[in-house]
């Protein structure tokens, strides 16, 4: 039983010596070490040995058992920090690779003066309406009619409004202040809102003008509301959307729906007011129109003229974001031309 142990053992030993990997080890040590494996079944036989045999058989085979343990084991760890480092070699991580690009879409230059014009107008106390109060697809009743804009106006022509196909009276709004009269349709003094939105106008396009751009409207009404005021919240709101002094003027205008009205122009910053095709040779572009509510219009949604008072505004959301970022052509928003949406 010796020499079956001694022969087993140099057998075991070669295995062990040609053993390659990880997992060539374990078929060794499963071959001969396992409760399956090849000593076990020679340790089982050992009872049928006299007692003196049993001791030194015995102890010959935990000797020989112990010394394949461990050199399977001096082997395993050799091949485990080999594996290991190859590993580690291979998932090791060039940070000085140049890295993936991963275009990135940015905020549209119109949705940032919008969001700008709007947060300011929010600090000056105004909050915005529902969308359910500013539809761009309107009546002609809140778009002309509730805005004492009579049936012959000539702002009700074809040749400014796009009418639709749904129905006669359907047309694309025209300006935003048909979201006056939703709100105050639905709502008493005091009414502070603003209503930002897409306004249509069938215009010879050019520099300045575009059959489709955006407005933000104002409306304030309450008890002792006055033209200063409206002076008042409009030049505050210049100097925050400016920061430094920027030459405004206000003129005298009309508007069927305020009364009196004015409208603000703000110095071209393309000519810096000695004219050019962007401010058509004036020096001065129009940002706003803006007017205390005519009676007329809060009599028609039931809010006394005697006792209430307001002013209204549109703002040229174009306009303003020319004025501010010295962009010479409005057409320029609406070419998706990455070279120019870029820069902002
Ligand atoms: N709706 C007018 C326009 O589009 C602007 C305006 C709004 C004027 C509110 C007065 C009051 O030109």
């Amino acid at each position: 039983m010796k020499e079956q142990l001694e022969r087993i053992y140099s057998l075991a030993v070669a295995d062990i010596e040609k053993a390659a990997s990880i997992s060539e080890l374990d078929e060794v040590r499963a071959k001969y070490l396992s409760r399956k494996g090849e000593f076990n079944e020679i340790k089982k036989n050992l009872k049928n040995l006299s007692d003196e045999d049993k001791r030194t058989v015995g102890s010959l085979a935990n000797e020989i058992t112990s010394k394949l343990e461990t050199s399977i084991k001096a082997k395993h760890d050799k091949f485990y920090q080999i594996e290991l480092n190859e590993k580690l070699s291979k998932e090791q991580i060039d940070v000085t690779l140049p890295g993936k690009f991963i275009p990135q879409g940015k905020v549209h230059p119109l949705t940032s003066t919008t969001n700008e014009i709007v947060s300011i107008l929010q600090s000056l106390g105004f909050s915005v309406v529902e969308s359910k109060d500013s539809p761009e697809v309107e009546t002609e009743y809140f778009n002309f009619d509730m805005l004492n804009i009579p049936a012959d106006h000539p702002a009700r022509d074809v040749q400014d409004t796009f009418f639709t196909t749904v129905a006669p009276n359907v047309v694309l709004r025209s300006q935003t202040s048909g979201a006056q009269i939703h709100v105050m349709e639905n709502q008493k003094p005091p009414i502070r809102v603003i209503s930002p939105g897409r306004v249509y106008r069938n215009e010879n396009i050019n520099a300045r003008k575009n059959n489709f751009f955006h407005q933000i409207e104002g409306l304030y009404v309450d008890k002792n509301i006055t033209f200063g005021d409206l002076k008042g919240v409009l030049n505050e709101f210049i100097r925050i959307y400016f920061g430094a002094s920027r030459p405004t003027r206000f003129r005298s205008s009309f508007f069927p729906f305020t009364e009196p009205s004015a409208e603000v122009d703000v110095q071209c910053i393309m000519c810096g007011g000695k004219g050019c095709k962007t401010c058509s040779g004036t020096g001065w572009l129009e940002v706003l129109g803006a007017g205390m509510v005519d009676p007329n219009v809060l009599k028609g949604v039931g809010i006394d003229p005697e006792i209430y008072s307001g002013f209204a505004f549109g703002m040229g959301v174009e306009r303003l974001a020319m004025l501010k970022y010295a962009i010479d052509d409005i057409r320029l928003f609406f070419n998706d031309d990455v070279r120019f949406l870029k820069q902002f």
